[in-house]
C-alpha cells in the first residue's frame, strides 16, 4: 500500500506550505499530493481553496490576486503560532523541494470551479522543464482538464477524481481517457477495486486518516491512500 502525503503532511503542518512539503520529503513514503490554482497574472500557485480566506490572514479569490499580492499574506498562523510567517508556494517552489527525492508527485488541477485558461499547458510545460515527467500524476475533478493533459502530453500519467460511485467506471475512465481513479473512501469501498485494477487502472483513495480504513482498503486491493498523517501511517505499515 503506497502512502501519499495529502496537501503535504497536512495533519502536522499547515497544508500546502513548504513546511508541510519538507516534512513529507523527509518521510519514507511513496508520494505527495497538492493542489494548483492560477493567479491573476498567470502564475501557478499551490493552495487548496479557490480563495485564501480559510488558510491565510487575508481574503479574496486567488484568480483576482497577483502572485506578489498573494505572497504578502501569512499561511501558517491559522494552523499554529509555531508556523507564523509561512508563505504560499508556487508550483516551481514545491517541485524544488522534491527535486532531490524520489517521491511520486500528484498535482491536482483545481480548475473545477474557475477554469483557469492556459493552466494545463503551463503545468505540463513546467513538469517538462523540471524533468519530472516520469514522477508525476496529474489529477482533477475537472475531467476536461485531464483530457487536455492527454491531448498535449499523452506520456503523462493522469487520474480522474471522483466523489461518488460510478455506474460504469471503466468505460467512463477509458473514454476521458485517464490512467487512474482517485476516489473517496465510500466510493472506493463500493467499487470492485480488483476488477478496475485488472483492467489496468490504478486506484488511489482519499482521505484516509484511520488505520482501520487503511486495512479495509488494503483488503479490497487499493494501491494507495492519501493521508494527512503520512508519518503515522508509514510507521503503522512498516511495523506490520
Ligand atoms: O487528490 C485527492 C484529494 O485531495 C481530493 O480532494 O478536496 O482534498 O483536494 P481535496
Ligand atoms: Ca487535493
Amino acid at each position: 500500500m503506497d502512502i501519499y502525503a495529502h496537501r503535504g503532511s497536512s495533519g502536522t503542518h499547515p497544508e500546502n506550505t513548504l513546511s508541510a512539503f519538507k516534512e513529507a520529503a523527509r518521510l519514507p513514503i511513496y508520494g505527495v499530493e497538492f493542489d494548483v490554482h492560477m493567479t491573476k497574472d498567470g502564475e501557478l500557485i499551490v493552495i487548496h481553496d479557490e480563495s485564501i480566506d480559510r488558510t491565510s490572514n487575508g481574503s479574496g479569490l486567488v484568480k483576482d490576486m497577483t502572485l506578489e499580492e498573494l505572497k504578502t499574506f501569512d499561511y501558517g498562523a491559522w494552523f499554529s503560532v509555531e508556523f507564523e510567517g509561512e508563505g504560499i508556494p508556487t508550483l516551481q517552489e514545491v517541485f524544488v523541494v522534491f527535486a532531490q527525492t524520489s517521491h511520486h508527485i500528484n498535482i491536482e488541477l483545481k480548475s473545477d470551479i474557475f477554469p483557469y485558461d492556459g493552466m494545463v499547458e503551463k503545468v505540463v510545460a513546467l513538469v517538462g522543464t523540471m524533468k519530472l515527467d516520469k514522477r508525476v500524476v496529474l489529477s482533477s475533478f475537472d475531467h476536461g482538464a485531464i483530457r487536455k493533459v492527454k491531448q498535449i502530453a499523452p506520456h503523462l500519467e493522469t487520474a480522474a477524481l471522483f466523489m461518488e460511485v460510478l455506474v460504469d467506471p471503466l468505460n467512463y475512465v477509458r473514454d476521458i481517457p485517464a490512467d487512474a481513479l482517485h476516489l473517496t473512501l465510500p466510493a472506493a469501498l463500493r467499487l470492485t477495486i480488483s476488477q478496475v485494477i485488472t483492467e489496468g487502472f490504478a486506484v488511489r483513495v482519499f482521505t484516509v486518516n484511520r488505520v482501520e480504513y487503511l486495512e479495509a482498503l488494503k483488503a479490497a486491493g487499493a494501491q494507495a491512500i492519501f493521508t494527512d498523517y503520512p508519518e503515522k501511517m508509514s510507521i503503522y505499515l512498516n511495523a506490520k
